[in-house]
């Protein structure tokens, strides 16, 4: 069974065709890195893989479940998926570990641990989150995105906003979330250094996942 099954899926703004048709699939292991031009529907397929967008057509099948109101698709996120968005928020007057702390759905100490060693953050992990630097925010939002023992990581550019130094340690991160966690990863990215990590490479065009 697929953890991720979307199914001829169709997604238009203002009358402009994002996706049409659309069919993905995405198994156990996979790291999936995706790619397209700016403006393509990267975001967009990612949103709607996250259940935090509907298709206008299609469906979303996770873990073989499909949300049918609101409560079940919040139900199925938690469960199953983990998100890492560009412009995500956290609290900045809160500690690193409390932002890891609230969100989690469960109280799990011995997971925000593990990760705040894993990802480099321990040192600073009772630093208030507004005095950390750019990189380690982006470590932190990487975690958080894991507290919950995600399936499925969807990860959306996750070094767009990084300098060379600071890229490098996150695909280190993802390498290593992969080999630890053994979750699947969807990263939409222009970075061509994901090469060394992904298992499969699938570009956006035209409104359907093309497998390269
Ligand atoms: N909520 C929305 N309302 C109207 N148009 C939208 C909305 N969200 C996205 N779009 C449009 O849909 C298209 C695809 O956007 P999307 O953000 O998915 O692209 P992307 O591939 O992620 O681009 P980038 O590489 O720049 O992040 C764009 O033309 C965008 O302006
Ligand atoms: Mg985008």
């Amino acid at each position: 069974m697929s953890l991720l099954q979307m199914n001829n899926l169709s997604k238009t703004y203002d009358s402009k065709k994002i996706l049409e048709n659309l069919y993905f699939c995405v198994n156990q292991h996979d790291v999936v890195w995706l790619s397209a031009p700016s403006g393509t529907g990267k975001t967009t397929l990612l949103r709607i893989a996250g259940l935090l967008e509907k298709p206008d057509a299609g469906s979303v099948v996770i873990a073989g479940e499909q949300a049918r109101t609101q409560k079940q698709a919040d139900m199925i996120r938690a469960r199953y998926i983990g998100m890492a968005f560009q412009n995500s928020t956290f609290i900045g007057h809160m500690s690193v570990r409390d932002n890891l702390e609230i969100a989690c759905i469960r109280k799990d100490d011995v997971m925000i641990d593990e990760l705040l060693v894993l990802f480099g953050l321990d040192g600073i992990k009772k630093s208030k989150v507004r005095d950390i630097s750019g990189g380690e925010a982006q470590r932190l939002l990487l975690c958080r995105a894991l507290v919950n023992r995600p399936s499925v990581l969807l990860i959306d550019e996750p070094t767009s906003a990084l300098d060379d130094a600071n890229a490098r340690v996150v695909f280190a991160q993802l390498e290593k979330i992969q080999r630890v966690y053994g979750c699947a990863m969807v990263i939409a990215s222009h970075d061509a250094r994901l090469a060394d990590i992904a298992t499969r490479r699938v570009v956006l065009d035209n409104g359907v996942v093309e497998e390269k």
